[in-house]
């Protein structure tokens, strides 16, 4: 199992910034061990695909095509070279009111058009306080992965909300104890799958703090937000898994 390095830029960078970006990275030695993938802005899709990367939206609408205002068709990301999708990400959740039952439509969507999901998971501040975090994923995973067969790559991102943007990491022991209940979760609800099913950690991750968190129980990937936008940075952060 590779590990996965996945950047998302969210809601930066334009068409230029990312053809500049990607002449830098593609300098980047990066061992066979390790897998990157890019979560783009839609409007750079184009560029991104250009460069030869694996890459894909940070959220989709689950139809191909239709009057939906301003949302991502699945189907177009996939003809223009995507191969991946972020599904539930908490921004998505919080500020746009994502339901866990909507992120299982757009798993199941996604597999339709052909793009590999990364389904986000993590619990709040108020929830870890209040002892929910086991039951939060629990219920996140119950609900988005119902009634779904990995027809292709699917990924899990354990990214507790109050670690992200915010410069505070989360221990290797919160880290271990979430991403330990995450494998316990998938090989018994898709033990024909688990094995090929890779669950990353996002929260503040740096290059500072990779070598660590790589370490960690269960955790075989990363989902980086800011250290992801500048060459150096991502860069550092698959130096210090390398080793
Ligand atoms: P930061 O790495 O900026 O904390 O963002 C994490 C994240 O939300 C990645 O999806």
């Amino acid at each position: 199992m590779s590990f996965i390095i996945a950047a998302n830029w969210k809601m930066n960078k334009a068409p230029q910034d990312t053809v500049e970006f990607f002449e830098t990275f593609r300098q980047t030695k990066v061992a066979d061990k390790i897998k990157t993938l890019f979560f783009v802005p839609a409007v750079n899709a184009l560029p991104t695909s250009q460069a030869g990367v694996n890459w894909g939206p940070q959220n989709i609408f689950p139809a191909a095509t239709g009057a939906f205002t301003g949302e991502n068709s699945p189907k177009v990301m996939a003809d223009l070279g995507a191969r991946y999708v972020l599904v539930g990400h908490s921004e998505r959740r919080s500020l746009f009111f994502e339901t866990d039952e909507q992120t299982n439509i757009k798993l199941h969507s996604a597999q339709e058009f052909g793009l590999s999901p990364i389904l986000c998971v993590g619990e709040t501040l108020d929830e870890r306080k209040q002892g929910l975090t086991l039951e939060v994923l629990q219920r996140q995973l119950v609900t988005g992965l119902s009634n779904l067969t990995p027809s292709n790559e699917l990924h899990i991102a354990y990214e507790p909300v109050w670690a992200i943007g915010t410069g505070e990491v989360a221990t290797t022991e919160q880290v271990s104890e979430a991403h330990r209940f995450i494998r316990k979760f998938l090989q018994e609800k898709l033990p024909q799958h688990h094995q090929k099913m890779n669950i990353l950690y996002g929260g503040s991750v740096k290059p500072e703090n990779a070598n660590e968190l790589s370490k960690t129980a269960e955790v075989s990937g990363f989902l980086v937000g800011g250290a992801s936008l500048k060459p150096d940075s991502f860069h550092g952060i698959i130096e210090a898994v390398q080793g």
